[in-house]
């Protein structure tokens, strides 16, 4: 048996008819930048964040910049955040022309840990940056209190966090500001490049609707430096199918993960995912830790010689990135963070598995085992 790390194109079989309807809509109408479908998206997306508003962008990396610049983040300023993350969340901080501070992760959730951001706070700290990743929120509770004890802000990096929550309230709906992907193999992916800020407030919404598209109030009058992040009519009509039917995938990756956890969990080689008590976790990547890299790279090399493919997020942390390498980091600086890098291995997790995949690679990582 076969099991691909992500399969886009049995997804896209099982809503055809709907998704190229909406298409051809925007073809007959000619809706290619912006337009009525990505208006529809957003109030979509923003009552699905359960969030007042939402701006549709050209990437998730866009959506971060756009948050950071639209609330007032530059030069001098100093934004914490994790060096456990994709490196997307680090440039849009980099692009304001602010310095990230990294803060280590908490070795259980792989989120950063509240505890290590109190020490990284400077008279220059202006903002916390948490990421909810693979799928599990931060604890947005003891970053609130850092943040409104120090008068910081807060955004979230919610690019693999659609539909999580924390004590019962929904990414996206407790920052400052927050930023999604919907890069195509995301939990609600576009056919293309996507993204979008969910905010709760209205001058921040509007402000980055103005740097998205060159910051025109009105044709040819540019109020300051702007930006064409703008997002396509089609993925707008795309990502609007989609959130129909987000619910129903998000209930099958979390079980999903259930039946993988409930099959690791008596193996003492295997560290399981552990979902917080606050978090409805959304699995969009399912980490299974071992021992050691060695191990980790061993039980890889096993699955893919038995047709599955593993992945790896991330194996090389942000602050060991030579792009970073003038932030003057060395190894031994983020233990946490760099332990999760060597250990983690991505499971195969998506909707249109079958329940004959899921049952293979249980079968094959307690094989290994043996
Ligand atoms: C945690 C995180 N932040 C930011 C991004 C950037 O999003 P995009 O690829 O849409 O620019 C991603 C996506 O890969 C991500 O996983």
């Amino acid at each position: 048996m076969k099991v691909p790390f992500l399969d886009l194109k049995a997804q896209y079989a099982a809503i055809k008819p709907e998704i190229q309807a909406a298409v051809n809509n925007i073809l007959d109408t000619a809706a290619y930048a912006l337009g009525p479908a990505v208006d529809e998206f957003e109030s979509n997306f923003a009552s699905y964040c359960h969030a007042e508003y939402s701006a549709g962008l050209n990437s998730g990396t866009s959506a971060l910049h756009l948050a950071l610049t639209a609330l007032g983040i530059g030069p001098g300023d100093e934004v914490i955040t994790t060096p456990h993350t994709f490196i997307a969340t680090i440039w849009a901080i980099s692009y304001t022309g602010a310095t990230p501070v990294f803060a280590d992760i908490n070795a259980d959730t792989y989120t950063i840990s509240a505890d290590e951001i109190t020490k990284k706070i400077t008279p220059k700290t202006k903002a916390i940056l948490p990421v909810h990743l693979y799928g599990q929120p931060a604890d947005m509770d003891a970053i609130a209190e850092i943040a409104s004890a120090g008068r910081l802000l807060v955004i979230e990096d919610a690019a693999q966090a659609h539909g999580a929550e924390y004590k019962s309230k929904r990414c996206g709906s407790m920052g400052d500001a927050a930023c999604f992907s919907f890069y195509p193999g995301k939990n609600l992916g576009a056919y293309g490049e996507a993204g979008a800020v969910v905010t709760n407030n209205r001058a921040t919404a509007d402000k980055i609707k103005l740097l998205r598209n060159h910051s025109q109030p009105s044709k040819y009058y540019h109020t300051r430096l702007g930006y064409n992040y703008r997002m396509d009519g089609i993925q707008g009509a795309v990502l609007n199918v989609k959130l129909r039917h987000l619910e129903r995938w998000t209930i099958r990756r979390r079980a999903i993960a259930s039946r993988y956890s409930e099959a690791f969990a008596a193996i003492s080689l295997y560290k399981i995912p552990s979902e917080a008590p606050y978090s409805r976790h959304v699995y969009h990547l399912y980490e299974l830790g071992l021992p050691s890299d060695r191990s980790r790279d061993k039980l890889q090399a096993y699955l893919l010689a038995c047709g599955i493919q593993a992945g790896l997020h991330y194996p090389i942390p942000v602050h060991l990135q030579q792009a970073y390498s003038d932030l003057g980091h060395r190894e031994g600086d983020f233990p946490a963070t760099e332990k999760a890098a060597g250990c983690l291995i991505s499971l195969p997790i998506y909707p249109e598995m079958s329940a004959e995949m899921v049952d293979y690679v249980i079968e094959k990582v307690v094989a290994f085992d043996r």
